[in-house]
C-alpha cells in the first residue's frame, strides 16, 4: 500500500525528526524505538510498511530540509551519522515540499492546497495521501456562521474574510481532497462542525488532537492510579520548560493558552473532579528541542492524611513525536482503506485531548488501539466501519 505523508508544517523540528527516522527505517540504519505500530500487539498486514511511505509537505518557511536536519543534528536530537548518510533520500523529500499556499481568498488557497495534494498523489503513484499537520499551533478559532454548516462553507471562503484558521483551511482542502486527516497539533484543524460533516459525508477518516508525548504522557498514567486507589488528589501543579520552535510559537499567550487548555482535560476527565492548579509553559531557549517538566501532586490518604509526589520528565520532544507521527499515518492509512470515516476515537492513546471520548486512560486507550489494529489485521472494517 503505497501511502503520501503529507507534512503541513514539513520543516519543523517534528516534520524533519518523522522523516529523517523513516528514511533511516527504510535504509536499514536505525531500528523502530518509539514506533508503537512495530510492537507485536499492533504490527500486521493491514498497515503499510515503513518503505511504502513517501513523504511531501507544506510550510511557510523555506530552510532545506537537510539544513533543518543538521541543526537538529547540532542540537543533539538526531545523530549527525543518519543525517550524513542520507542526503540524497533528503534531497528527493526537499523535491516533494511546496511553499504553503498564500495571496488570494481562502477559496484559492484551498484550492491551491487540494492541486499539490492530487499532484502528489499522482506523481508518486500512491493509493492514498494522509495529511498529518505539525505545523505550529494557532490561537483557538474565532467563530463564524459557516463553521457550522458544511454547504455554507464554499461561499465564505470565497470573500473577503479570513473564515477558518490556517489549520482548518489544510484540514478542509484534506478531505476536499479525498485525504485521511491527522492533527498533531491543538490547533483548531478538523474540530468544526462542518468539517466533520464534510468528513463523513466523503468517507475521510480523521484523527486528533494534540500528540500525547511528555507531561500529559505520565499524567496519564498516573492519575487513574489515583483515581483507582480512591486517592483524593487536592492538588496537581506542573511547569514545562521548552526551547525549539515550538516553545517559541507558545511564548505567545493565545497558542500557549491552546496548549494549556488541552493537558489539563485529562486530570477532569480522568478523575472525576478538577484538583488546584494549572499548568505553566515557559519558553527557554537554550534548551532547544528538550523539554522540562516538573509536577507536584499533593494528595489525601485514608482518614485525610496527606501526602504528596514529584515528578521530574526531561524529553526530546521530536524524538517523542516523530515515531507516534509515522504510527498515526500508517494506522490512519490502514482506517481509510478498511473504509473507516469520521474520527478514529480508537486512536486516543495517541493524543492529550483525543476525539470523541472520555477515555483519557493509557491502558484503557492502549486496549482500546489493541482492538482496533486486531479488527484492521483481520481485514475487518470496510464493511461495517466503526466510527
Ligand atoms: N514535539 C512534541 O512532543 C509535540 C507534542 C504534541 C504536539 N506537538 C505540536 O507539533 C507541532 C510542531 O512542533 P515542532 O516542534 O515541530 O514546531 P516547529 O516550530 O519546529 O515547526 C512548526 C513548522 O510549522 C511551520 N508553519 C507555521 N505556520 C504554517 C502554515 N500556515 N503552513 C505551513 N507551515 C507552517 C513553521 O514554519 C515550522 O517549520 C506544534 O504545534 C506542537 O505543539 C509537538
Amino acid at each position: 500500500m503505497r501511502t503520501g505523508v503529507w507534512l503541513v508544517g514539513a520543516r519543523g523540528s517534528v516534520a524533519t525528526t518523522s522523516v529523517v527516522g523513516a528514511l533511516a527505517l527504510r535504509a536499514g540504519l536505525a531500528g523502530p524505538t518509539g514506533c508503537v505500530t512495530e510492537l507485536p500487539d499492533l504490527r500486521g498486514p493491514a498497515l503499510p510498511a515503513f518503505t511504502d511511505l513517501v513523504f511531501g509537505g507544506h510550510d511557510v518557511a523555506t530552510t532545506p530540509l537537510a539544513k533543518r536536519a543538521e541543526a537538529l543534528a547540532d542540537a543533539g536530537v538526531l545523530p549527525a551519522r543518519l543525517v550524513a548518510a542520507l542526503t540524497d533520500e533528503l534531497a528527493a523529500v526537499e523535491r516533494a515540499l511546496r511553499p504553503a499556499p498564500a495571496g488570494g481568498t481562502q477559496a484559492d488557497r484551498a484550492a491551491a492546497t487540494v492541486r499539490d495534494l492530487t499532484e502528489f498523489r499522482s506523481r508518486h503513484g500512491l493509493d492514498r495521501v494522509v495529511v498529518v499537520n505539525v505545523s505550529a499551533t494557532e490561537p483557538a478559532a474565532r467563530p463564524h456562521p459557516a463553521h457550522v454548516d458544511p454547504d455554507a462553507l464554499p461561499t465564505a471562503l470565497a470573500g473577503p474574510d479570513e473564515v477558518l484558521p490556517p489549520s482548518s483551511l489544510y484540514a478542509y482542502a484534506a478531505v476536499r481532497a479525498g485525504c485521511p486527516y491527522v492533527d498533531f497539533t491543538p490547533s483548531t484543524g478538523l474540530r468544526l462542525p462542518a468539517l466533520a460533516a464534510l468528513a463523513v459525508r466523503r468517507g475521510i477518516p480523521y484523527a486528533g488532537h494534540d500528540g500525547k508525548t511528555g507531561e500529559t504522557l505520565v499524567k496519564s498514567v498516573l492519575a487513574p492510579m489515583f483515581a483507582m486507589r480512591h486517592l483524593a488528589v487536592r492538588s496537581w501543579s506542573g511547569v514545562n520548560l521548552l526551547g525549539g520552535g515550538d516553545g517559541a510559537t507558545l511564548a505567545d499567550p493565545a497558542a500557549n493558552a491552546a496548549k494549556v487548555e488541552s493537558k489539563q482535560r485529562v486530570l477532569g476527565e480522568t478523575l472525576g473532579y478538577l484538583p488546584q492548579g494549572g499548568t505553566r509553559i515557559e519558553y527557554v531557549e537554550a534548551l532547544g528541542d528538550f523539554k522540562t517538566a516538573w509536577d507536584l501532586v499533593t494528595f489525601a490518604g485514608f482518614l485525610g492524611t496527606g501526602m504528596r509526589m514529584e515528578f521530574t520528565w526531561h524529553g526530546c520532544d521530536s524524538a517523542l513525536a516523530a515515531p507516534l507521527v509515522l504510527d498515526l499515518a500508517r494506522l490512519t492509512a490502514a482506517a481509510h482503506a478498511a473504509g473507516h470515516a469520521g474520527p478514529l476515537a480508537d486512536l486516543a492513546f495517541f493524543f492529550k485531548d483525543p476525539l470523541d471520548t472520555a477515555t483519557h486512560s493509557l491502558s484503557e486507550q492502549w486496549n482500546r488501539l489493541c482492538g482496533f489494529a486486531r479488527r484492521l489485521h483481520a481485514g475487518g472494517g470496510a464493511d461495517a466501519p466503526r466510527h
